[in-house]
């Protein structure tokens, strides 16, 4: 799979000035690209959503979490005490993705590991996981794209919601990863794409990769789904996943719940796609997934309750089939196995 970007959503300075993002609240209409460095600025960029999507989330806060690190002296317990503090404040930024749990643990492991080495020592080993991280990440969303495409004919019809593509990732993307493939090898995919409300994921992001990798892609509001779906014009849904619980539950994009409901009504195809490092054995059940709710100033200026949850969760009874880097599981999920 040829890179088909300039640029991946994180990318790590090698002049050590900083961790590069693409600002995503800016896109499609500027690319902007911005530097961060303080644990403010990376805590920041991700509540915000200039770094948005479950593993890109992750692997900003591994070079974050190093970066921070880098100014830090001192001896070893004064290093992991800070190392501490500033990963309980990256963690806090935003609840839903396991991924940001997941890349800060193994950044403390990290850590844990290499203290024999002293302060230098470990802040090296901090660089090497934190690019070990992003590499996993590039190879599981390359297969996941494959995995994918067999789920896919020549010419068929994708509706997506939010933006699983190659902003949200570290390369490719999950949900968008095979119809990107698909668009190289020259099977001609149609893709539906959700606005998705309140931030437009779809309508900005999901729609700029679309465009900018040449793909057959129609923009519908968020409501019009049950239409498209009614006129017999999508063939499968693909979307992404925040976090996986053991049982199958999906916690994705608010919204994501009614495009599977919508999905078993017209007897259409709903699969899931995303990283193994996205299923969460610690959650047994969807019950288990803390659902971030987002500011009421998202939603309107007006002075009224709002309720803004940014995830819903999916039941795996909704779920044909999600899809990692190990292949297509099938109902009732069992992740230990391909089925
Ligand atoms: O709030 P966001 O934009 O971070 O939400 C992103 C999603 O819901 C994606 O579908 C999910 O993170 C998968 S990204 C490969």
């Amino acid at each position: 799979m040829d890179k088909f970007f300039e640029y991946d959503a994180v990318e790590w300075n090698g002049d050590k000035t900083g961790v590069k993002i693409i600002d995503q609240t800016r896109l499609p209409s500027e690319e902007v690209f911005l530097t961060l460095k303080t644990p403010e600025e990376i805590y920041d960029a991700i509540y915000h959503l200039k770094v948005r999507g479950a593993p890109a989330i992750g692997v900003a806060a591994a070079f974050g979490i190093y970066v921070a690190m880098l100014p830090i002296e001192g001896d070893m317990d004064h290093f992991a005490a800070e190392f501490g503090r500033i990963k309980g404040y990256l963690q806090s930024s935003r609840p839903t993705a396991v991924n940001l749990s997941y890349a800060l643990q193994r950044m403390e492991s990290c850590l844990k590991g290499n203290i024999a080495v002293g302060v230098e020592g470990v802040k090296r080993a901090l660089l090497a996981e934190a690019e070990a991280i992003k590499q996993e990440d590039v190879q599981m969303c390359r297969a996941i794209a494959e995995n994918g495409l067999t789920l896919m004919k020549r010419g068929c019809a994708v509706l997506t919601h939010c933006n699983a593509g190659h902003l949200a990732v570290s390369r490719y993307g999950t949900a968008l990863g095979p119809i990107h493939l698909a668009q190289q090898r020259g099977l001609v995919p149609k893709v539906f794409v959700d606005e998705t409300r309140p931030l437009l994921q779809g309508a900005r992001l999901t729609a700029y990769e679309m465009v900018k990798s040449g793909v057959d892609a129609t923009l519908i509001c968020d409501n019009m789904a049950a239409t498209v779906m009614a006129q017999g014009k999508v063939d499968m849904i693909f979307v992404g996943c925040d976090r996986v619980a053991a049982n199958g539950d999906t916690a994705n994009k608010i919204g994501t719940m009614s495009l599977a409901v919508l999905a078993k009504h017209f007897g259409v195809p709903f699969y899931v796609l995303g990283p193994s490092s996205t299923i969460d054995p610690e959650c047994a059940t969807g019950g288990d997934i803390v659902i971030e709710e987002r500011p009421a100033r998202e939603v309107t200026d007006f002075e009224i309750k709002v309720y803004n949850p940014a995830f819903d969760v999916t039941p795996a009874e909704l779920i044909s089939g999600i899809v990692t880097e190990k292949g297509v599981f099938r109902p009732p999920f069992d992740f230990g196995k391909e089925k």
